[in-house]
């Protein structure tokens, strides 16, 4: 029989989400459980994102616009660019595998850090495109060794910023010395899924650094800070050159109605996004400290979640906190690992006592 798959195809293993709120409680009977596993927003959507999907559901028998031009025109307004230098997507992972359709093939190659967002590597695996895996330097981007592994075919780099698992940043500075030096056929692709959560001073708002490289695609979500994880809806932006391009390949409707209104309505609440900025600021420093006070080793986070170095493995961890009702995320590639979701107070609570409890 002909193969099914291509080889790289064939090494692919599926995308392990955090464990559902309802697994749990099927599997163990715990029902009362707080999901710190997927970098949600605890907070919830504004208020007026309830109120504008629930007024909109009732058109959902018609598609959406194509052009997506009321969402378009808002937050072009917002970014400071051009309407037709923005793509949106089914979440920002859509655009992630966008770029490898688009820009990559397998003579290509891409470079990314290790670990960061396991989609980097999925997708290249999905598009049979040749990479590069380069070690995170205590736990940051070691952006100089990356600029090292670009090759002649190198056609993407990607830069999470902050990274995902370990919530560490790259500063302005290193960012501004790295676009400068990437040569010019190479696109860069700064994933800025947790860019409403930074709070460092020196944490670049990669917009402002368009001028450096042209070859630069930045990427946002509405997933994270704005609470609309479940709708599905992030964008890119990007030279028109590179978003046209996009455009082509991308599948039509791909930003779904709901999604659309959403996320209108989610920017037009911009004291809920403050609110659910300070809580992750406080929260963050609280469970920081809590952990440290615990023995653990906490990579310091400019995310909505922290990973913390437990000194022994994890998985007994992982799963000794699931009896306790408390859900987090292992990180395969460190396998003393806990990647926490920074909660509620109340949640941040359970977590804590939760730790101190399973570590005894
Ligand atoms: C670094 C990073 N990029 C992209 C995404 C994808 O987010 P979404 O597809 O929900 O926009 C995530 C989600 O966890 C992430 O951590």
């Amino acid at each position: 029989m002909r193969r099914l798959v291509t080889d790289s195809i064939q090494k692919l293993r599926p995308y392990v989400a955090g464990k559902p709120l309802e697994e749990l409680a099927r599997e163990r009977g715990v029902t009362d459980a707080v999901k710190l596993a997927s970098n949600e927003n605890p907070l919830g959507p504004s208020p007026r994102v309830v109120a504008a999907i629930t007024q909109a559901a009732g058109d959902v028998h018609r598609y959406p616009d194509a052009e997506v031009f009321a969402l378009r025109k808002q937050l072009a307004e917002r970014l400071g660019v051009a309407p037709n230098e923005i793509v949106f997507g089914n979440g920002s992972n859509e655009l992630l595998d966008l770029i490898y359709t688009t820009f990559a093939t397998p003579s290509a190659h891409a470079v990314f850090a290790d670990p960061s967002f396991v989609v980097y590597g999925m997708s290249a695996l999905a598009h049979a495109v040749p990479h590069t895996t380069v070690p995170l330097r205590d736990h940051r981007h070691d952006l100089p060794a990356m600029l090292q592994a670009v090759q002649e075919h190198t056609s993407l780099v990607f830069i999470a910023n902050p990274n995902n698992p370990t919530g560490s940043y790259v500063t302005r500075d290193e960012l501004t010395s790295f676009l400068e030096r990437l040569p010019p056929d190479v696109i860069a692709v700064v994933d800025e899924a947790y860019f409403e959560y930074a709070t460092a001073e020196d944490y670049p708002d990669t917009l402002q650094l368009r001028g450096l490289h042209e070859r630069l695609i930045v990427l946002r979500t509405f997933s994270k800070a704005y609470g609309l994880a479940g709708l599905r809806i992030g964008y890119a932006v990007a030279p028109p050159e590179l978003c046209d391009f996009l455009n082509r390949v991308r599948a039509p409707f791909n930003a779904n109605s709901l999604a659309q209104v959403a996320a209108i309505a989610a920017l037009n609440d911009q004291d809920h996004l403050s609110r659910c900025r300070e809580l992750n600021a406080a929260q963050l420093q609280r469970v920081e400290r809590g952990l440290a006070a615990l023995g653990l080793s906490v990579v310091p986070s400019q995310a909505n979640f922290v990973l913390v170095e437990l000194g022994r493995p994890a998985a007994p961890v992982f799963d000794a906190l699931l009896n306790e009702g408390v859900i987090t995320r292992l990180v395969p590639p460190l396998p003393d690992a806990l990647r926490i979701s920074i909660g509620t107070a109340e949640e941040n609570t359970r977590l804590l006592a939760a730790m101190e409890k399973v570590l005894q």
